[in-house]
């Protein structure tokens, strides 16, 4: 679909990777970007003070915030369900409660914000209409140190499926991205590979545009997504090794 002349809501778009995809989309002349975050203080002055933005208070675990935010809305044809967490912990030893925490905002607050935004995508017309989550690389096949992030990660990977079937035929795009890691403060203090968030951002607004239903929006991921596709097991030994 065009991002540009689109309205779209970015959840998590105070920083991180939720900040670089505001700035691209208002780069590639989106008509309004409405810009989610659980502090509305916390975005950016330089943003604010762009004419298409509005910001709105949204915590994705909070369904009267949600809806609420979703009543300050109009016309949105591009949900991007950006928000997310991680907590740190194996599958045997994690701490349970992080491992409830990233499930409720990665996976619940996803389909929370998607179901309650369906109407006003429903009714995109022939603007077009797409939901596009920020899943990861490990949403399909995990890393050790951080299960429960993968699993909660992996379940909104199956609810994109799910929401792909769902609305077939319906002129609405379920897009998935799969970025690998990403140099935010999410992984700060990780020694790895990051890529630029600005060109994630990029990546997957391109991928937007061009039709994509599934965006490695990286190149550590493109080349790791290939391995997947051949072989998911593969993917799996290569992560966990
Ligand atoms: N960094 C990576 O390596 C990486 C790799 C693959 C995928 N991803 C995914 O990319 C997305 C963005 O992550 P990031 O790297 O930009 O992380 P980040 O810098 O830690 O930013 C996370 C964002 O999510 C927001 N958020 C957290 N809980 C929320 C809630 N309950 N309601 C609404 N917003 C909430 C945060 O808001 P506050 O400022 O209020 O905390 C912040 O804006 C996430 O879905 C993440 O899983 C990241």
């Amino acid at each position: 679909m065009r991002i540009s002349g689109s309205t779209a809501l970015v959840t998590g778009a105070n920083r991180g990777l939720g900040a670089r995809l505001v700035a691209e989309l208002l780069a590639r002349d989106a008509a309004t970007v409405y810009v989610g975050a659980r502090d509305p203080e916390s975005v950016a002055e330089n943003i604010r003070r762009d004419p298409r933005v509005r910001v709105l208070a949204l915590d994705v675990t909070d369904p009267a915030s949600v809806s609420a935010a979703v009543e300050a809305t109009r016309d949105v044809n591009l949900l991007i369900n950006n928000a997310g967490v991680l907590g740190f912990g194996d599958v045997l030893t994690g701490d349970l409660s992080l491992f409830e925490r990233d499930l409720q905002i990665n996976y619940f607050g996803v389909l929370r914000v998607t179901r309650e935004l369906l109407p006003s995508l429903r009714a995109s017309g022939a603007r077009g209409a797409a939901v596009v989550n920020v899943l990861t690389l490990i949403s399909l096949a995990p890393m050790t140190t951080i299960a429960g992030y993968c699993a909660s990660k992996a379940a909104a990977h199956s609810m994109t499926q799910a929401l792909r079937a769902s609305v077939r035929g319906e002129g609405i795009e379920v897009i998935g991205a799969y970025p690998g890691g990403i140099d935010t403060d999410m992984l700060a203090g990780v020694d790895m590979d990051k890529a630029d968030p600005a060109e994630v951002a990029a990546r997957i607004l391109t991928g937007v545009e061009t039709g994509q239903e599934i965006i490695w929006p990286d190149d550590a991921s493109a080349a790791a997504g290939k391995v997947y596709l051949n072989d998911p097991v593969q993917l799996e030994t290569m992560l966990t090794s």
